[in-house]
């Protein structure tokens, strides 16, 4: 198992759509391990493939990475099948440094998809849990929080990083 590089905006990866995994095999285990690593080293509380540069739809959340006997969730070709709600709250993103928005989401979700060993699995789910499934599935449509907030709020994101790029370049 390996941590992998966290891809940043703007990276192109982040913009795309990922494609849905066709075959379960041993490389996307592997994959899903070293996701599940790069997640508890970040640390953070959910990761999509797109983020460490592989453009499929895998995604493994843990709401409780802190804590020490908590159980990710792995899921592959994840779907949201229904919503119900809506609710504001503040969000990061690993992707996205320094950037905290308050984004709204459905505040219940239930999530069909395919396990590790590529069984069915339905999740129902709320609260934290519910907005790190959404805030998942949306990189893997090549969303981020940035695509979420008001444009003013985008381009002070842009120009702040615009401007520590030509910092780290001089
Ligand atoms: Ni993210």
């Amino acid at each position: 198992m390996a941590v992998l590089e966290i891809k940043k905006f703007p990276a192109d990866v982040l913009k795309q759509k990922a494609l849905p995994v066709e075959q379960i095999d041993k490389d996307i285990q592997k994959l899903i391990d070293n996701m599940i690593d790069t997640m508890y080293d970040a640390p953070g509380i959910g990761l999509a493939a797109p983020q460490v540069g592989v453009s499929k739809r895998v995604i493994v959340v843990d709401i409780n990475s802190l804590e020490e006997d908590s159980e990710p969730v792995v899921l592959i070709n994840p779907e949201i099948t229904d919503t119900d709600g809506l609710i504001e709250s503040e969000e990061g993103c690993l992707s996205v440094p320094e950037c905290v928005a308050k984004v709204k989401r459905a505040e219940k979700v239930v999530v069909k998809g395919l396990d590790r060993d590529g069984k069915d699995v339905r999740i129902e789910a709320d609260g934290l849990f519910a907005r790190a499934l959404q805030h998942e599935i949306d990189h893997l449509n090549g969303v981020i929080i940035l695509d979420r907030i008001s444009q003013l709020k985008r381009e002070l994101y842009r120009k702040k990083i615009s401007k520590k790029m030509a910092r780290v370049q001089r």
